[in-house]
């Protein structure tokens, strides 16, 4: 009986560990992060609109960012910020994990047009 109750709290800590794990581990492409901090510009709208900013559900309006920088030089821009872009899109209590998100869920929007350039 002893043994049983053992094996059962091991198994809830094993849970519990790969469930604190998962998400520092692997970089999903977020979908949610996208949505809280660069859909305000990057899905059309006015804002998008009025920034000017390329919309990820308009591929061809990212070929020519696609052609000008590779996905490193893209998540450097988000990152640190560039002319016109905020630092993280303006999300300063986003973590890097989350940014590095939001940029994957854009290039697998977008990636019909920057097959051959990555
Ligand atoms: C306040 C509006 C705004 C927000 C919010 C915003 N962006 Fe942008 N983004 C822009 C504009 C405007 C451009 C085009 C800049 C240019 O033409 O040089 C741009 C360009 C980009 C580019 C292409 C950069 C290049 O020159 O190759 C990437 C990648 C990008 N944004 C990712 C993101 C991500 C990821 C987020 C959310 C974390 C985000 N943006 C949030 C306005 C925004």
């Amino acid at each position: 009986m002893k043994l049983i109750s053992h094996f059962g709290y091991i198994t809830q800590v094993v849970v519990l560990f790969a469930l604190l794990l998962t998400p520092s581990m692997t970089v999903f492409a977020d979908e949610t992060t996208f949505q809280k901090v660069c859909s305000s510009c990057h899905s059309g709208g006015i804002k998008g609109w009025l920034s000017g900013a390329p919309n990820v559900k308009k591929g061809e309006e990212w070929t020519k960012y696609h052609q000008r920088h590779n996905k490193k030089e893209m998540m450097a821009i988000v990152m640190n910020g560039l002319n016109g872009h905020k630092i993280k899109g303006g999300c300063k209590s986003c973590s890097d994990d989350e940014i590095k998100g939001a940029l994957k869920y854009i290039f697998s929007n977008t990636k019909v047009h920057n097959k051959e350039l990555e």
